[in-house]
């Protein structure tokens, strides 16, 4: 085990900054309890890298993330960048690095702790018991694809964009959810559709191949559209979905919610190299700088680098078992607000997951 970590610290835009403040806290935190140190660099991605760069993924980031033990990332985006060309645009930053160090493995639990069995917009006997993990591929599909472009056809604009998938990265993120269902209850259900694309007849078919290498795991195939519906009637029939990039992006936002607010959504995402950690929330840029975003996707995501790249599942323990606790506590952010809570500020947030680490 290594005694001191290089992290890539990626703020990004909007909110990222301000929840990323708050996470290299409580790693710091938790590096003096358990007798580590880290050594962030800060580094351009996004927006902000547009502003100061003029490209949303400067080589240097791109450099210095194959070169860290693993990246933490805030978010990107904002309306200052909506109507820019799309080799202009802050994602094209998040899709490059995800692409360029090879994040093929994205893991997006969704858990509902008990204390916020109320805080869903849904039922509460409806979401009690939540606990399932999304293994969404994230570097092939209709994201990268090609051909794609927008172009005029006898004066009728016309876009096309591409769903391409090779057996060799079906079956690689087939052997993650394989792998990740082995770690819990073992079962997974595969999401594809199947019923109209070609795309998801060769999923399901490397996938069932796979399976023959995991017998003791239980494997279902479920069309996407019927994921969507069966996610909000019956969320516990779920140990592990795996599915392509697109599906993963839509039904990790929809499960968010079963664990009581997307603020709450921490993610891994993995390949051969160093690991990148980011929430699954965006930049929220509608109420960046006010010290009120909720910083513990952030701090979850923190967590999961210390499990998943740096071979520190205690420390991350530590970290996973102070946000139950301030959670258990009553205290809440804006967006979990409920009745009887009291309300803190991102910063305030940070400190009550320290004070909590440290007891
Ligand atoms: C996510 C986000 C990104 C995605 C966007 C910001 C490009 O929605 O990480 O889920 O679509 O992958
Ligand atoms: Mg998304």
């Amino acid at each position: 085990m290594k005694d001191s970590y290089r992290i890539v610290v990626l703020p990004g835009d909007g909110i990222g900054p301000e929840v990323m403040d708050e996470a290299l806290k409580v790693l710091k935190a938790v590096a003096e309890l358990d007798g580590f140190t880290f050594e962030f660099e800060h580094h351009l991605i996004g927006g902000v890298a547009i502003d100061l760069a003029g490209t949303p993924l400067p080589q240097a980031t791109v450099d210095a993330c194959l070169d860290a033990d693993a990246v933490l990332l805030g978010a990107v985006g904002g309306p200052k960048w909506d109507t820019n060309p799309p080799e202009l645009r802050p994602e094209k930053g998040l899709l490059g690095i995800r692409k360029a160090i090879q994040l093929y493995t994205n893991l997006r639990p969704v858990k509902l702790h008990p204390a916020l069995l109320d805080a869903s917009t849904l039922k509460p006997e409806v979401v009690d018991g939540t606990d399932l993990l999304v293994v969404r591929e994230l570097t092939g599909g209709i994201y990268f694809g090609q051909p794609r472009y927008t172009e005029t056809v006898d004066g009728t604009a016309r876009a096309v964009d591409t769903m391409v998938y090779d057996e060799h990265e079906i079956r690689r993120i087939a052997i993650a959810g394989f792998e990740a269902a082995r770690g819990r209850r073992r079962h997974l259900t595969s999401v594809d559709k199947a019923n109209v694309l070609d795309t998801s007849r060769l999923w399901r078919k490397v996938v069932t191949e796979v399976s023959a290498s995991y017998p003791d795991i239980t494997l279902e195939h479920m069309l996407v559209d019927n994921c969507a519906m069966q996610l909000i009637r019956n969320p516990r029939q779920f140990d592990v979905i795996v599915t392509e990039n697109m599906f993963g992006d839509i039904l990790s936002d929809e499960a968010s919610m079963l664990a009581g607010s997307i603020g709450m959504l921490a993610s891994a995402s993995l390949g051969e190299g160093a690991g990148l950690f980011e929430p699954a929330h965006g930049s929220a840029p509608d109420i960046a700088g006010q010290g009120i975003a909720n910083p513990l996707a952030m701090i979850a995501s923190a967590a999961l680098m210390l499990r998943h790249s740096l071979g520190r599942p205690i420390s991350a323990n530590h970290i996973e078992t102070a946000i139950s606790t301030v959670l258990d506590h009553g205290f809440r952010c804006v967006d979990i607000k409920q009745d009887d809570a009291t309300v803190l500020g991102t910063s305030d947030m940070g400190n009550k997951i320290i004070m909590n680490l440290l007891n």
